[in-house]
């Protein structure tokens, strides 16, 4: 566990979350990964339209499984393999009249949070990955026009960081750091 050095008492789980890429041989069982995802549901979003859209695939769904692996960048393969269950995040971009949904980023991203959040809460630890390749992912899971990729989620139970090779290794055992808030929060105006 990688627990956050806050100036505040943030939530526990807000601190607890961090992005392994060392995940045990434990597969995470339906039930959960339906709670995880009904958390996802719950979140906010612009005219409740609920633009977030999820396919996962758990390592036993092989042929699936591989296909998600396949669609990230080598740089995330190596490691993200190893995850029990790979989700693929997507954005339904518009709303069904046809205009454009400009939140619907930010509403995927807010689903996305609660994701995360509930599966820290169950012990579950997620690494969200932007580095794939979206024509390909939009190509292999023949995506219909309006339906973009967002990321591609590594989610399962926390493994031994001695498992990796470098440099992922080092990655695993370096301390987690964040700008202040005072660096990004400013009452009325900003700095000159
Ligand atoms: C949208 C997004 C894309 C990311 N893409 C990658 C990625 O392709 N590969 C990777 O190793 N980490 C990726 N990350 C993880 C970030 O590097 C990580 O969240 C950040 O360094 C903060 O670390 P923490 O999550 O452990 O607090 C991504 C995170 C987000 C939110």
């Amino acid at each position: 566990m990688k627990d956050a050095t806050t100036v505040y008492p943030v939530q526990e789980n807000i601190r607890k979350r961090w992005s392994p890429r060392s995940f045990a041989n434990k597969p995470v069982d339906q039930e959960i990964l339906n709670q995880v995802f009904e958390a996802a549901s719950w979140a906010a979003s612009a005219m409740n339209e609920q633009p977030w859209r999820y396919i996962y695939a758990h390592r036993s769904d092989e042929e699936t499984f591989q296909k998600l692996v396949d669609c990230l960048l080598p740089g995330n393969q190596p490691w993200a393999k190893n995850a029990p269950v790979l989700i693929l995040s997507l954005a339904k971009t518009h709303y069904d009249n046809g205009t454009p949904n400009g939140a619907a980023l930010h509403d995927v991203g807010m689903a996305n949070a609660n994701l995360i959040t509930e599966a820290t809460a169950l012990d579950l630890y997620g690494h969200f990955m932007g580095g794939f390749d979206r024509a390909k992912t939009t190509e292999v899971f023949q995506l219909p026009e309006g339906l973009q990729p967002v990321v591609i989620i590594a989610l399962g139970y926390m493994g031994e960081a001695e498992l990796l090779e470098e440099p992922f290794l080092s990655r695993e055992k370096a301390p987690r750091a964040r700008k202040h808030h005072a660096d990004i929060a400013f009452n009325q105006h900003l700095p000159a």
